[in-house]
């Protein structure tokens, strides 16, 4: 360990399995990230089209020891220099979230280290404060992943009010599925991203929808399924599919639809901090568009480089920093919960 490491430091050794990504990270007092390793799966759920729950859960098992002892090695530190273990335990594929649940629950046990179970969306959120270092609540954030699309109102470190939500899919899987059905393939963001720039972004008139009930909830398989029709009508008629267009006109639908809802909420709570979170705000053309309205409306724009976009344990470190700060600590009960609710214990 070097010697700027005084005593006080709080030094978070964090894990993430939530999904397809065997992470671990070594963070240093919530924002200074000393080692960042992700395994990512990709390669291996690639041939399938998707992620195969069960496959996830072996490879987790396999790497995960590995992963851990390269982050420790990476940041110079042993397991004897921690101050705590951070996990995600919720939300997730239960038996991907397992394998990191009971490999920290095992550290935290044979070393006497606090365990501090964190939740996968308040990590995505908090990937925020490790390259923003004069970021704090509050402040509006837009978590979009494979598996999630939040508005979130981020009250103060570990305190959030939801706005709004999908009512359906997520605006990752929508990228995946629609990917998928202009033969993309997996994993569709990126694939959608790089083909939109050769395509026309109004070639197509696809929907944007809005919900009638909650101005701040969001829908994403009406366009999905409008892209699927769109391309049986063309088969039909005989007419050419021009995947780059489809791919430019989704993206720009969907992106149409997360920038106003967002927006919308910005104004209602005169927001002058927003934040974006998760794998699809990787997405260049999401970025570009935030952020011409953020500088439109005096609105900080903030959000984190694509490697802490898309799952990564430091990002994990990060909230777990917070929540042990505030008193946060979980007990060698500490279970999976695939369907864990933000703001919830
Ligand atoms: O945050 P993440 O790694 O995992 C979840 O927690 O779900 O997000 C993965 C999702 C995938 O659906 C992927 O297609 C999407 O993020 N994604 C993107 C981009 N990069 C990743 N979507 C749009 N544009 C991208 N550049
Ligand atoms: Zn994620």
């Amino acid at each position: 360990m070097d010697e700027k490491t005084e005593e006080k430091d709080v030094i978070i050794l964090a894990i993430e399995s939530s999904c397809d990504e065997t992470a671990a990270a070594v963070v240093r007092n919530g924002r200074e990230v000393l080692s960042n390793v992700i395994y990512s799966q990709i390669d291996l759920h690639t041939l399938y089209g998707g992620v195969v729950p069960e496959i996830a859960s072996r490879k987790h098992i396999e790497k995960i020891n590995q992963v851990i002892e390269q982050a420790l090695k990476e940041a110079a530190v042993t397991l004897d220099d921690l101050t705590a273990i951070g996990v995600t335990y919720g939300p997730g594929l239960v038996g991907a979230l397992l394998v990191g649940v009971s490999e920290a629950k095992a550290i935290s046990y044979a070393k006497h280290l606090p365990l501090v179970g964190v939740h996968h969306i308040e990590g995505h959120i908090s990937a925020n404060y490790i390259e923003n270092q004069d970021l704090e609540p509050p402040f509006l954030c837009l978590v979009v992943s494979g598996g999630h699309t939040h508005l979130v109102r981020v009250l103060d470190y570990g305190k959030y009010e939801i706005l709004g939500m999908t009512r359906d899919d997520a605006a990752g899987e929508a990228f995946d599925k629609v990917a998928r059905a202009i033969g993309l393939g997996y994993p569709g963001g990126p694939k959608i991203e790089k083909a939109a720039h050769e395509g026309d972004p109004d070639a197509i008139a696809f929907p944007r929808a809005r919900i009638s009930d909650n101005p701040y909830d969001f829908s994403f398989s009406g366009v999905k399924s409008a892209v699927l029709n769109y391309i049986n009508g063309c088969r039909m008629k005989g007419e050419e599919i021009v995947p780059v267009d489809i791919a430019a006109s989704f993206q720009k639908a969907v992106v149409d639809v997360l920038v106003s809802h967002t927006m919308h909420a910005a104004e209602v709570f005169s927001i002058d901090k927003l934040a974006i979170a998760g794998g699809v705000a990787s997405n260049g053309a999401l970025r570009d568009a935030m952020r011409q309205v953020c500088e439109k409306r005096h609105i900080r724009f903030y959000h984190p480089s694509p490697i802490l976009c898309t799952d990564n344990a430091a990002m994990i470190g990060a909230a777990a920093y917070y929540e042990y700060m505030s008193g946060t600590r979980s007990g060698l009960d500490l279970n999976a919960i695939p369907y864990l609710k933000l703001g919830e214990r």
